[in-house]
């Protein structure tokens, strides 16, 4: 249950038009402003936020760097190198609207986004289906072939977001991406009760679809630009992601860090730093984050199991 309801009024200020998604220690909400403006509201608890998640003067670590507490010029270029959603980009742009911000969507994102109403549609009809079906229960029998004929036609008639579909109907982190890998997955009724609403979204960034090698070229010579770099995990994002990154792929990328402004986001479950502090210990070959300033963010994934993510800047 949402802390927060639809058209809450916060700080007389913003209306909370739907609940997003619930973390370890906060939730987020898409809300409007007085100017009916989209803006995205995270809803901090503070009982559940750990002492690192702090910085020393005593603000919440996201926020800061959300805020883009780098300090670098008001008219730099952000070229964000690796973009998936794209929420970077558009928190870079919300929080330095002069500034040029390049979005690389290598995914096509852009095609999910621009197919919201019809995702919103297929969201309806399958509501519609699972209305007398408990929720969170594994869907059977009639019902699944119901959901799944409604889903094969969305797809005979054009494009289908099947990843987010599958956060409707497949068991938490689950994805597919097509309707065959629906039809050979177990069905689960999470269907979201709200619809999609991306309005205001990336609004300002300037989108591009390109291999970030290619992208990197393009910008490389010029002294103004910053470079976003939250490269794929080391070999875990198989699936919803077109490529498999493995450990020359990722240390190919320390490459763009090289005598520049950057913003590098990893977690110690990569080692990358660890392995850079040796090189540059046991090599000639100098370590990239040398003089980076870094920020960490625990996170909980469940009772056994925190990692670390760590944005390195500079
Ligand atoms: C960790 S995610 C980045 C998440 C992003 N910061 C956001 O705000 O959503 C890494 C992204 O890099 C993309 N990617 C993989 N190979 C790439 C390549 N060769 N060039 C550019 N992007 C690539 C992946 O598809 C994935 O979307």
């Amino acid at each position: 249950m949402s802390k927060l309801s639809k058209g809450q009024i916060i700080d007389n200020k913003y209306s909370v038009s739907f609940f997003l998604k619930k973390g370890s220690y906060a939730e987020t909400y898409r809300v409007q402003n007085e100017a009916k403006e989209t803006k995205l509201l995270k809803l901090f608890d503070f009982a559940k936020l750990h002492r690192t998640q702090f910085t020393e003067s005593s603000e919440i670590l996201e926020i800061e760097i959300l805020k883009g507490g780098f300090n670098y010029p008001q008219d730099a270029t952000f070229v964000d190198l690796f973009v998936g959603s794209g929420l970077l980009s558009h928190f870079v742009k919300q929080n330095n609207p002069s500034a040029k911000v390049v979005y690389n969507d290598y995914d096509n994102y852009f095609e999910r986004l621009k197919h919201i109403p019809a995702t919103n549609v297929l969201l309806a009809e399958l509501r519609t289906i699972l209305a007398d079906w408990p929720k969170d229960k594994r869907i059977t029998d009639a019902t699944r072939d119901r959901v799944l004929s409604c889903v094969e036609q969305a797809d005979s008639k054009g494009f289908v977001d099947y990843v987010t579909l599958s956060s409707s109907l497949l068991f938490s982190m689950c994805y597919v991406t097509d309707l065959k890998g629906l039809k050979a997955a177990t069905l689960y009724n999470v269907v979201r009760m709200s619809d999609y609403n991306a309005d205001g979204y990336l609004t300002g960034v300037e989108r591009v679809s390109l291999d970030y090698k290619a992208l990197y070229e393009q910008y490389k010579e010029n002294k103004n630009v910053v470079f976003l770099v939250d490269p794929p995990y080391l070999s875990t994002e198989v699936g919803v992601y077109k490529s498999y990154w493995k450990l020359k792929d990722y240390l190919d990328v320390l490459q763009v860090l090289d005598n520049r402004p950057y913003v590098y986001f990893t977690s110690n479950k990569s080692n990358i730093i660890e392995l850079c502090d040796w090189i540059g210990s046991k090599t000639s070959i100098a370590n990239p984050f040398t003089g980076a300033t870094t920020k960490t963010v625990n996170v909980t994934m469940n009772y056994s199991s925190t990692y670390t993510n760590m944005i390195l800047y500079k």
